[in-house]
């Protein structure tokens, strides 16, 4: 067992979202979702057993210490997992815990609809394995960073990534080097938390919307869509159902009582410039999660003509491609 170790983990970028869940187990998705490991933006985590108790896990996230339920769900499941492998040890899951101390850096807006949930419970899973050296199966760690949050199951694959409906883990469909030419650009329209987290928007819309039902049997061909279009690497079909699937993700959410909106004027106004350059021939289409950033997508012949339209913005866009999913940086005995 280490004393320390500190691993790194990318947002994994939905192109068919998951979006509700199954009424039975935790975060078990009710609509199949396909996406993106990232590089370029991380959580780095680094998990300490401190030498005396923290009344731990002492969970700090960009130097702020956090209280969220989602971690008391998280460490039960972890208990469940990693209790049978410190057997011989000696040492309990729970003495461990009680001298956990969890720093977690995101090297881009958190909380903010970029994802930052996804790459920071696939850290903290991927993490726990480093420190304690179970070595557990990738399947394994998926489904327990799912018990935090459900996009996290994706982000302990590279590549693209998917995860059933019905599913209590997450599996590769090609890995980062499947599609090179592919690009995120991302335009950061509000770096502020969201005031509804996706859990509560998820949770709020299934009781609410009228419309959910029809987006879940929808999004079932949207799923069969997406898994061969990324398979062909084909963009404009990729780029065409992505589309779909936030558009209509949206729809839920907007039809719910209270409605749920994440958007902001410049999210709307970055659809409309995207829209333009299709217009003339750009291969670029877009999608949005549970918050007001655009993500578009195309490949990197067309970038240049992408940035090139929004050069005038004061903030840079970030661009990325497929990543290599979460590394272990170093650890300490
Ligand atoms: O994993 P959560 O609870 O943060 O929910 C993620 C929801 C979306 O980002 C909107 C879609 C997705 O599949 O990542």
């Amino acid at each position: 067992m280490n004393t320390q170790a500190t691993v790194s983990a990318q947002p994994n970028l939905a192109l068919v979202k998951y979006w509700g869940k199954k009424n039975r187990g935790i975060n078990v998705p009710a609509t199949s979702s396909i996406g993106l490991t990232l590089n370029g933006i991380e959580t780095r985590t680094t998990l300490t057993l401190m030498d005396r108790g923290t009344g731990g896990p002492r969970i700090k996230v960009n130097g702020t210490e956090l209280q969220d339920s989602r971690f008391e769900v998280f460490f039960r499941q972890a208990e469940k997992l990693f209790s049978p492998r410190l057997r011989q040890t000696g040492i309990s899951f729970s003495d461990i815990i009680e001298k956990l101390a969890v720093d977690s850096t995101n090297n881009f807006p958190t909380a903010a609809g970029l994802a930052s949930s996804s790459s920071g419970l696939g850290a903290l899973a991927f993490g726990l394995d480093a420190l304690l050296e179970t070595r557990l199966e990738r399947s394994a760690l998926s489904a327990l960073a799912r018990s935090g949050s459900g996009s996290a199951a994706r982000t302990l694959y590279g590549g693209f990534v998917e995860f059933r409906e019905g599913s209590t883990r997450a599996r590769q469909l090609a890995g980062n080097d499947h599609w090179p030419e592919f690009r995120v650009v991302v335009f950061t329209v509000s770096a502020q938390a969201k005031k509804t987290s996706s859990r509560a928007g998820m949770n709020a819309i299934k009781k609410s919307s009228p419309f959910f039902p029809a987006w879940v049997r929808n999004s079932r061909s949207l799923y069969k869509e997406m898994r061969s279009a990324v398979l062909d690497r084909d963009i404009e079909k990729t780029g065409t159902i992505a589309r779909l699937s936030y558009l209509r993700m949206f729809a839920t959410m907007f039809a719910a009582n209270p409605p749920l909106v994440y958007w902001q004027p410049e999210s709307i106004e970055i659809i409309h410039a995207l829209e333009d350059l299709r217009s003339q021939g750009i291969a670029v289409w877009e999608t949005m999660d549970a918050g007001p950033q655009v993500k578009a997508l195309c490949e990197e012949k067309d970038l240049a003509a992408v940035l090139a339209a929004f050069h005038n913005r004061e903030s840079r866009p970030i661009i990325l491609s497929a990543g290599k999913g979460p590394e272990v940086i170093e650890t300490w005995k």
